[in-house]
């Protein structure tokens, strides 16, 4: 994005001060949902993002409950890629494969069903913010886990603050991460 477009696009987020808990600072992405063009604007500078990234195609986008599934599916039809939902535990209906991790206000899992990642093909995680980045690791791990290949992680928000990329490296093994 230029930095026009990402000021536009941050002009509509809402930050909203101790939510879920105190001291925790959430960053709602539904203005910006809301609003035509720029839901068109941020789609397509996720799938400029993932284009940019080294390494080639992408089978598969991987995106993490709730708002990695709204921004996820139109990435997945930009880039030609299919979808597979990471859900909260105890959503998905068949076999599943469960990772656990830490958030800033206690601890949480997501699951996929098992047989979501075809061996060796090329997995990007998407959600809407990278944060302290225990989500994002849980994500890449999981499709580590499944036999995927990960392409790497991409955001609509970096929190930079919080330090998220630095604790997003190890389960991203040195594949790609972008923020738009
Ligand atoms: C938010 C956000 C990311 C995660 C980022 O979701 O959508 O998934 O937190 O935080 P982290 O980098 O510190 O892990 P949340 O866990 O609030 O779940 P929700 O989609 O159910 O609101």
């Amino acid at each position: 994005t230029t930095e026009d477009d990402a000021a536009g696009l941050l002009a509509l987020l809402r930050s909203v001060p101790d939510h879920p808990a105190p001291g925790v600072t959430f960053w709602d992405i539904t203005p910006l949902l809301g609003d035509a063009q720029a839901l068109a604007r941020a789609t397509g500078a996720l799938a400029e993002a993932a284009r940019a990234l080294p390494g080639g195609r992408i089978d598969l986008v991987a995106g993490v409950e709730a708002r990695g599934f709204v921004l996820g599916a139109p990435l997945a039809l930009a880039l030609g890629a299919g979808f597979v939902p990471l859900r909260k535990a105890g959503k998905l209906p068949w076999r599943t494969v469960r990772q656990d991790y830490s958030l800033e206000y206690g601890e949480a899992s997501i699951e996929a069903h098992e047989d979501a990642v075809p061996a060796g093909a090329r997995v990007l995680v998407i959600d809407d913010v990278l944060a302290t980045g225990g989500t994002a690791s849980a994500a890449c791990t999981l499709v580590q886990r499944l036999g995927g290949e990960l392409a790497g992680a991409l955001f609509l928000l970096e929190l930079v603050g919080l330090d998220g990329r630095a604790a997003l490296a190890t389960a991203l093994g040195g594949a790609p991460v972008a923020a738009v």
